[in-house]
């Protein structure tokens, strides 16, 4: 567990600055407002480029996954400066993952459908430096929940 809460905040430290943990809360904020065209979009671009994973989700439909997936999501962006606060959280959430069959791959797809969903939610307000905020968000998040499902405890 010390090891990943060491690498989750020098993953934090060294690729995420001030500004972009700011970009990717403010940008946020408009977007969890609208959880139920934003989740239907997420998960119907993700089973397009991915149409392999629909067998892992068919145990929820999609606007209670979109709803969980929100929640946590908005948990973490919400915390994304005091990220060690939610260490125990995101490493509990990727050992789960691993019982529903993800692997670390599947994480790159996921994040390309995350934001190719922000992209199209945020329609104008969509920039180079907020793709950079959040790939770097995405970064973090995915490389966290990737080592914690990796590394025995
Ligand atoms: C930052 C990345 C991710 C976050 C924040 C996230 C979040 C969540 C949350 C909150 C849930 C609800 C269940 C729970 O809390 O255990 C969930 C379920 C699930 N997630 Fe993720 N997830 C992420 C990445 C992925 C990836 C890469 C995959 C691979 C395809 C994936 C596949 C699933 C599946 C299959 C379920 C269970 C669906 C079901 O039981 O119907 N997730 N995820």
């Amino acid at each position: 567990m010390l090891k990943i809460k060491n690498s989750v905040t020098i993953y934090l430290l060294y690729i995420m600055t001030n500004d972009q943990i700011q970009l990717v809360q403010q940008s946020w904020a408009s977007v969890v407002r609208l959880p139920e065209v934003v989740g239907p979009l997420f998960y119907g671009r993700l089973f397009e480029i991915a149409p392999e994973f629909k067998p892992m989700f068919n145990k929820t439909s999609v606007p209670e996954q979109s709803k969980k997936l929100f929640m946590m999501l908005n948990y973490v962006i919400t915390k994304l400066s005091r990220l060690e606060e939610v260490l125990e959280e995101v490493s509990a959430l990727a050992k789960r993952h691993v019982g529903y069959g993800v692997q670390p791959v599947h994480y790159a797809t996921v994040g390309a459908a995350l934001l190719w969903t922000l992209e199209k939610g945020l329609g104008d307000k969509w920039t180079e430096e907020l793709k950079a905020a959040w790939t770097a968000c995405y970064t973090i998040l995915s490389s966290a929940m990737i080592e914690a499902s990796t590394v025995s405890q």
